[in-house]
């Protein structure tokens, strides 16, 4: 035998050597729920080690974030109250237009600051969007609200908005609203490839979600990558910045086709359930959860994902120190 495979992998010198995928801090984003009234931060029971912030313990977070050398933070914000059409989202005062100011005032530039540009949070009925009388989600209708949410989101200091609602043509209008608005800087982090998942069960607890039903017809059904591939190309063309496909692991093909397919940096976001599988599995003692979580993020960065939005994002930092 003259082909041994093997001798490369005898030390952790060579296996550190010839390892193919890196794994680095700035390439992880750690996504933050802040919720309006709190005064101190309310442990999501299905998230364990995640919690819903309040303004002041979110500073702290960021804070840490920062030191810890990640690429950015992704801003979720909760209001007290929610409407029909999401008002929250866009009154200048609301959870989330506060909290990106805050969050800008305390970290500068030392971090990426991103938010989720989404009705979801905001509406009574949970919807990404408007509803028409019968109760479909408006596509048109909603994008003139994401361009508000996009100028709001501008103005009080966003680095990058996050539009996550599966709209026709959304990073179309927001990359307009902004340059409308003198905000040509502000870049687009486009939620594209988002399937409609069972494994976004534990965010619905995060962002007190009032949904009934699902969101299948506008995120992606989970049989179509070649549709994934489709929505990148559309957003690239639209304008993003960045392109993400969402969840990651049931959706690592995607990745790879998406990565291949476009010219921009590729985004992959971890989800909750992804996250909370893992912890309920460590906290049983049957998988080593941080082998378990250094492991998941190196797959989704071997299928090609440049970034990375996972809740991990800053015990990860450590791991890897
Ligand atoms: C929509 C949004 C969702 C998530 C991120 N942005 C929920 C949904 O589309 O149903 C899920 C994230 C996760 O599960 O971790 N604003």
């Amino acid at each position: 035998m003259i082909i041994r495979p093997r001798r490369l992998r005898r030390t952790s010198a060579l296996r550190r050597m010839v390892r193919e995928t890196s794994l680095a801090p700035g390439q992880l984003v750690l996504p933050l729920f802040v919720r309006e009234g709190l005064t101190e931060p309310q442990p999501i029971s299905s998230m364990p080690g995640v919690v819903q912030h309040s303004r002041s313990s979110l500073l702290g977070a960021v804070d840490s974030a920062a030191q810890a050398g990640l690429g950015g933070v992704m801003l979720f914000g909760i209001p007290e109250h929610k409407d029909a059409v999401g008002s929250g989202a866009l009154d200048p005062a609301g959870i989330l237009n506060l909290a990106i100011a805050d969050v800008v005032a305390e970290v500068g530039d030392a971090l990426t600051v991103m938010s989720d540009l989404c009705l979801d949070e905001f509406t009574d009925h949970g919807h990404c969007g408007l509803l028409t009388a019968d109760g479909r989600v408006d596509n048109d209708a909603t994008l003139e609200v994401y361009a508000e949410m996009a100028r709001a989101h501008a103005a009080a200091g966003v680095d990058m908005v996050g539009p996550s609602g599966m709209m026709d043509g959304q990073v179309a209008v927001v990359r307009a609203a902004l340059d409308g608005a003198d905000h040509q800087d502000v870049s687009i982090l486009a939620y594209s490839a988002k399937y409609a998942s069972a494994f976004y069960g534990p965010f619905r607890e995060a962002v007190d979600s009032s949904l009934e039903g699902d969101r299948r017809t506008y995120q992606q059904d989970a049989g179509n990558a070649v549709e994934g591939v489709r929505e990148a190309l559309l957003d690239v063309a639209e304008g993003a910045d960045i392109v993400m496909v969402k969840p990651a692991l049931g959706y690592l093909d995607v990745v790879r086709r998406v990565r291949d397919a476009v010219d921009v940096p590729v985004a992959a976001y971890n989800v909750s359930g992804e996250y909370s599988m893992v912890e309920a599995a460590a906290a049983n003692g049957w998988i080593d959860r941080e082998a378990a979580i250094l492991e998941t993020l190196t797959s989704i960065r071997r299928a090609g994902a440049d970034v990375i939005l996972t809740y991990w994002a800053a015990e990860a930092a450590d791991l890897l120190r």
